[in-house]
């Protein structure tokens, strides 16, 4: 299958550590694509890569078609906005929007419509005439994101865009970005440390470890189905047991944990060391188990107040852990609450594979 962008096969290596290995990627045109994972697993090398600033080791890109192999960076009609985003500092704000279109000779009442909207999008139209080094970083930012945009890329790039806005200014633009790219049609690659923000925005999330993809799925599908530990510990929170697989019964597993026989679905031998986990919006606090459903007595250890709920968390032996969510005015339990889940919820792995 090819897409609107295809990249298969990249693999860079700094001295001697593997920093992108084997990485292959299609996107549709009109994506908007998450790259989600911890500090120093290659996201930033990736976007350098599909940018041209960055020769790959081994593998190929093709954008709309034309292998990017040997272009430079100003021929593949590729948008940036980079962690230290690279403004012009002698021109204004409407100047640097206006950069690229009038590289590429547009008439001058197109530009200034162009900039006019852009800068509406990223909330800068009051700070057209600004000098760069007068705004803040996050007005920066803005900036670079609206520059980027003017010239409607074939792909766009943002390397965590959002991160020096603060909350408020950030949900906003979150919403306007996300308008203005479908709007545009535009084919977007996106990096975040945040996981809400991936959750909230993305078509595709793909979950990056050490230089690989653990999984490109749908928002949804990275939550209720997480393919590995490490996706399941990295998006959102969930309850963890390690266990002993006891039976396999026709592909419904009783697991054997610290709290007892735990059951739910897969297709593991007995004796199978696994992960037993559950997301806490499965959970419902203080059912007793009936037919279909599993669940234990849960020994509480604490408990936080997050506003519109309370998170309580278990007393689970090491390397497991227990989270279960209470609407915040409910009662709190005394020393255990029971709980329980459907079955069909319990998410089972290999033990020993990350998490
Ligand atoms: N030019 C370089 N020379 C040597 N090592 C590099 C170079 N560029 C990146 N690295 C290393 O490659 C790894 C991946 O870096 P990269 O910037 O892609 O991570 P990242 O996922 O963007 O992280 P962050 O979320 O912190 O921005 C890191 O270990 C980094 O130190
Ligand atoms: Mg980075």
């Amino acid at each position: 299958m090819s897409g609107h962008l295809d990249i298969k096969g990249v693999s860079r290596r700094f001295k001697l550590t593997t920093v992108l290995d084997d990485l292959s990627l299609s996107m549709g045109k009109g994506e908007f694509l998450s790259l989600l994972g911890p500090s120093g697993c290659g996201k930033t090398t990736l976007l350098r890569i599909l940018a041209g600033l960055l020769a790959p080791d081994r593998g190929s890109v093709t954008l709309a078609g034309r292998d990017m192999g040997r272009l430079p960076p100003h021929k593949r009609d590729v948008g940036v906005v980079f962690q230290n985003y690279a403004l012009f500092p002698h021109l204004t704000v409407a100047e640097n929007v206006a950069f690229g279109l009038k590289a590429r000779g547009k008439p001058k009442a197109e530009i200034a419509e162009a900039v006019t909207r852009l800068l509406a999008m990223v909330q800068l139209g009051h700070l057209a005439d600004r000098a760069i080094p007068q705004l803040s970083g996050g007005q920066q930012q803005r900036v670079a994101m609206a520059r980027a945009l003017a010239v409607n890329p074939q792909l766009i790039l943002l390397d965590e865009p959002l991160s020096a806005l603060d909350r408020k200014l950030r949900e906003s633009m979150q919403v306007e970005l996300r308008r203005l790219l479908r709007e545009l049609g535009m084919t977007a690659i996106f990096v975040t440390h945040d996981q809400e923000e991936a959750l909230a925005l993305s078509d595709r999330i793909a979950v990056m470890n050490a230089g690989r993809i653990e999984q490109l799925a749908t928002p949804e599908e990275i939550y209720a189905r997480p393919a590995t530990p490490f996706v399941l510990d990295f998006v959102g929170q969930s309850t963890a047991f390690h266990g002993v697989v006891e039976r396999n019964e026709a592909g419904r597993l009783a697991i054997s944990t610290d709290f007892g026989l735990l059951h739910g679905p897969g297709q593991f031998a007995p004796r199978s060391r696994v992960l037993l986990a559950v997301r806490p919006d499965r959970i419902t606090p203080g059912a007793i188990p009936g037919k279909g459903w599993t669940g234990l007595t849960l020994p509480i250890a604490a408990q936080t107040f997050l506003g519109g709920r309370r998170l309580l968390h278990g007393a689970v032996g090491p390397g497991d852990r227990a989270i279960v969510e209470l609407p915040a005015d409910a009662p709190l339990p005394g020393g255990t609450l029971p709980i329980a889940w459907r079955e069909a919820d319990t998410l089972v792995f290999p033990a020993g594979s990350g998490a």
